[in-house]
């Protein structure tokens, strides 16, 4: 479980004033659940997530993770290792010359034994379909498989939470898909014989995605302002519309057509379903 208890993050600007990124964030996270965070540009997500994993330290509050805690420097490697980020741009994270380097390099990073690690990397190789470049310099690879290298370098880290941060913001929709149905499937099987489901935690800026998820976190302005069941709250599209942020289109049908006072039900007499 990670827990976050009055989590304030903040920065001074140019005049000298503490600039609240986040403001007294109260969230907890349990083992298994699959979670979306959406909310408008700057409205603190990557801080948030850079805080779950003790990437950033908080200016205020506390923030423990199955037990360890942020305040103790001594802990912060374990919850690295129990955390695993996949950043906003995968050419942020990828360091090394070649896709089985950097599968390795975190796991050299943290002293897995030679024999292990290339154990672990040939599974991560075979498991992200990457074996066919495993020689490959990164940068030859595409968006969408520079994308599946970073998921296999922080996956062979073998985390218990991951978080993805806007994973699929660069890629076209067949990839997208591919992209999600991989989560899906990791938090569903349980990547690691044995192993309670991976805990996700995917940050979007589309609403389909979010749908697919068990839980939404919707925030604003530094805070959490809805957190619940995404079909639950994208019923009130007022309030997305609110933020900035857009529904499902499903959603979207049927406010439209309340709006025109027409209901769903008048809708299917018109247009019978298709057989
Ligand atoms: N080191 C910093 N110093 C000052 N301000 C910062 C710093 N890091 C982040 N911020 C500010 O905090 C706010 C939240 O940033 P964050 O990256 O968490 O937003 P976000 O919700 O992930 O946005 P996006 O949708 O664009 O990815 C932004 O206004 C950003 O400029
Ligand atoms: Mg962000």
């Amino acid at each position: 479980m990670i827990e976050l208890q009055n989590v304030t993050v903040s920065f001074h600007n140019d005049a000298g004033n503490a600039v609240h990124v986040l403001d007294k964030i109260d969230l907890t996270i349990s083992k298994g659940e699959s979670i979306a965070i959406m909310g408008p540009n700057g409205s603190g997500k990557t801080t948030l997530v850079r805080c779950l994993n003790a990437l950033l330290l908080p200016t205020a509050g506390s923030i423990s993770v199955d037990g360890l805690r942020s305040d103790e420097a001594n802990q912060l490697l374990s919850i690295r290792k129990k955390v695993g980020l996949i950043f906003q741009n995968p050419e942020n994270q990828i360091v090394s010359t070649s896709v089985e380097r950097e599968i390795a390099f975190g796991l050299e990073n943290i002293g897995t034994p030679t024999a292990e690690m290339h154990v672990i990397v040939d599974e991560m190789l075979q498991r992200f379909e990457l074996n066919k470049y495993r020689k490959f310099p990164p940068y030859l690879l595409s968006g969408g498989e520079k994308q599946r290298l970073a998921i296999a370098s922080v996956m062979a880290m073998r985390p218990e939470y991951l978080i993805l941060d806007e994973p699929t913001s660069l890629l076209d929709p067949v990839h997208r898909d591919l992209v999600l149905d991989f989560i899906k499937e990791l938090h569903q099987k349980s990547a690691y014989p044995g192993a309670f489901p991976i805990t996700t935690i995917l940050i979007t800026q589309f609403p389909e995605e979010a749908l697919q998820m068990e839980r939404l976190i919707v925030m604003s302005a530094g805070r959490i302002v809805q957190d619940g069941k995404p079909s639950e709250l994208f019923k009130d599209v007022t309030f997305f519309k609110q933020i900035g942020l857009q529904v499902p289109i499903e959603f979207e049908i049927e406010y439209l057509l309340k709006q025109r006072g027409i209901d769903k039900t008048e809708l299917a007499a018109i247009f019978p379903p298709v057989e």
